[in-house]
């Protein structure tokens, strides 16, 4: 630049500086221009979530054991979101995709980890393991101060409205299809209950598990559904696969 052109510059700027209504203006203009460009988009795409291969809705049993974690206020004490930052992933695994919770209404993510974060706790531990935690936490982690669940062992699960339930969810997006809802009752009991076969449940929901989650083979309980539940959290997207690399590589912006 000239040196008028950086007179002319610095003059200018001068005034705009010295004018609280002509700054005050400016301002406005360029933090709209920021919010037009952030927001703007919005308007014309679908979803703001890329789907990731694996991710699939709750099972009824699922959901109902997520209505259970909702219902006692497991996320006043846990997270669901681990945030991309070394300490983390190097404890709990890989960072939360936006895609892991696209079928969670309302999301999980939590704000207080009063306990450690759960988003990938599937399959960490036992089912054993879960129902000795959740009816005396004491016992095998004799410093925890997590309240002891043990009612739920002896609650039946209650889920005569699953299908209404799954219903809701599809009003909301959540894609069940119309035999998902139709079986929705028939799922619960062939996932959770050992003696009656799960029929098509897992090809209408890849790679759900079904078995005695609770330790008690004679009745559907809440720890059954509380267990499932806990037991499918992280594990639908594989994120060491290809196709969820190319989705990271996005969402980082690369
Ligand atoms: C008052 C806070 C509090 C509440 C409420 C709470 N927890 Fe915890 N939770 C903890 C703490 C602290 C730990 C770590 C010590 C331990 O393992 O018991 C923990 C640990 C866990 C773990 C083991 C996680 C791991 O990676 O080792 C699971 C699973 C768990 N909680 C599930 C639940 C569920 C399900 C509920 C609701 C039914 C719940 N918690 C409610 C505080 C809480």
């Amino acid at each position: 630049m000239s040196d008028t052109a950086v007179e002319t510059t610095v003059k200018g700027h001068k005034r705009l500086e010295r004018n609280v209504t002509l700054l005050g203006a400016a301002a406005l203009v360029t933090v709209a221009i920021g919010g037009i460009v952030e927001i703007a988009p919005l308007f014309w795409i679908d979803n703001t979530i890329e789907p990731v291969e694996g991710m699939r809705p709750y099972t009824p049993l699922e959901q109902a054991g997520r209505d259970i974690y909702v219902r006692e206020g497991c996320y006043t004490c846990h997270s669901q979101m681990i945030r991309p930052f070394r300490d983390e992933v190097e404890r709990y695994g890989h960072y939360s995709l936006a895609a892991e919770s696209m079928y969670d209404h309302p999301f999980q993510w939590g704000s207080k980890r009063t306990g450690p974060d759960l988003a990938r706790v599937g399959g960490r531990y036992s089912d054993e393991w879960h129902v000795q935690h959740l009816i005396d936490p004491r016992s095998v982690v004799p410093d925890s101060v997590m309240p002891t669940y043990a009612f739920l062992a002896d609650a039946p699960l209650e889920f005569e409205h699953i299908a209404d339930n799954l219903t809701a969810l599809s009003y909301i997006g959540v894609p069940y299809s119309e035999a998902d809802i139709e079986q929705a009752r028939q799922d619960v009991i062939g996932q959770a209950d050992p003696d009656v076969s799960p029929g098509d449940l897992g090809d209408r929901y890849p790679g759900a598990q079904s078995r005695d989650f609770d330790g008690d083979p004679d009745r559907i309980t809440e720890m059954d559904a509380l267990v499932a539940y806990m037991q499918v959290l992280g594990t639908m997207v594989d994120v060491d696969s290809a196709a969820a690399q190319e989705v990271l590589a996005e969402e980082s912006g690369r």
